[in-house]
């Protein structure tokens, strides 16, 4: 077997990065092995091919059980609703068990801005989710740490697919009637990637360790304003569709949920802040919105009006 075709253990294979690495890395040859509660959520992964190991993150045997021949890990790192401790407790056991069975590359997703918590404005008053923060910073640490033969950190900015179900009927449900209505300031520029390009860098850093390994890397294709977002979804569409721009008191008192605009605050008071132009450097082609929208039209001419 060629030595950069590897078993890829992906966990969150049903969810958005999960499902874009399992096709991502079925189309380029590795073997994929879908991690799933709920094995009919993975038919269409097996359709192109995927094995389906059926286990929850949180029970120990299932995890050890999924990871039995597998050379590397697509890891997303997952909030149990009730459990705020289950996120961090199940990925420092995956990365354990993922050593003691062999697998040489473990590639972990996080989120950007994670270094330096201390810095970011407003830290340390209760103003952000600090939970969220410290739990991601946590997680890469014990990747880090874990004494796996090779690592690979994946730091997302705004995800594409938050503009598309099963998460736009909750992050943006003003869309089903043509808007996007957030907190975000008119002219903030929200840094943003697909599921697909995460997917493209986790199979470049399985397939290309020598550059890969060891690095954290914060991922953006593009910045846009959300009325640039709503724009080019208008053009893709063929609808009008536009932005709303609402203070976060008028965007509480309009309905939107707490937390949701907490998280808009921070995109217009911290945001993130990866260096797009030096991604360039691993060789992995990025994909702007209005692209990423063309491919995803169908679905979001359903998602819209
Ligand atoms: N949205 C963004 O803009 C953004 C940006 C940066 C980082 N992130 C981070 O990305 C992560 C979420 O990634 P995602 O959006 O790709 O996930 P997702 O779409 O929410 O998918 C999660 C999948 O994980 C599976 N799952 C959940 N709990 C599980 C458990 N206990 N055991 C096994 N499988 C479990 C579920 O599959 P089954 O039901 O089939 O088991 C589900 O399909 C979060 O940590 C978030 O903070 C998000």
């Amino acid at each position: 077997m060629d030595d950069r075709r590897h078993s890829v253990l992906v966990v969150g294979a049903t969810g958005t990065q999960g499902s874009a690495a399992v096709r991502g890395l079925l189309s380029r040859g590795h073997r994929v092995r879908a991690l799933t509660r709920e094995p009919a959520r993975a038919r269409r992964l097996t359709e192109m091919g995927a094995e389906v190991a059926v286990g929850d993150l949180g029970d120990p045997a299932a995890v050890e059980a999924a990871l039995d021949g597998m050379t590397a890990v697509f890891a997303v790192p997952l909030r149990e609703p009730g459990d705020d401790a289950a996120e961090l407790r199940n990925s420092a056991f995956l990365i354990e068990a993922a050593k003691r069975s062999g697998v040489r590359h473990f590639v972990q997703t996080s989120v950007a801005g994670t270094g330096q918590l201390s810095r970011m404005p407003r830290w340390g008053s209760g103003h952000w989710n600090e939970e969220y923060w410290e739990t991601k910073h946590r997680i890469e640490e014990a990747v880090r740490g874990g004494g796996l033969p090779a690592y690979t950190i994946l730091k997302p900015s705004f995800l594409m697919e938050n503009l598309i179900p099963p998460k736009a009927p909750l992050m943006f449900p003003e869309l089903a009637r043509d808007e996007i209505v957030t907190a975000v300031g008119r002219h903030v520029r929200v840094q943003m990637i697909s599921a697909g390009d995460v997917a493209a860098f986790a199979a470049a850093a399985l397939e290309r360790p020598d550059r890969f390994s060891g690095q954290s890397i914060e991922l953006a294709a593009e910045a846009l304003t959300m009325h640039e977002v709503a724009a080019a979804i208008a053009a893709v569409t063929q609808r009008t569709v536009r932005a709303v721009s609402l203070t976060a008191r008028q965007a509480v008192a309009a309905g939107r949920p707490e937390a949701v605009v907490r998280g808009e605050e921070w995109l217009n008071e911290v945001g993130y802040h990866a260096s797009i132009d030096a991604l360039a450097s691993y060789g992995v082609a990025l994909t702007g919105f209005r692209k990423w929208a063309e491919t995803h039209r169908a679905v979001l001419g359903q998602a819209v009006g």
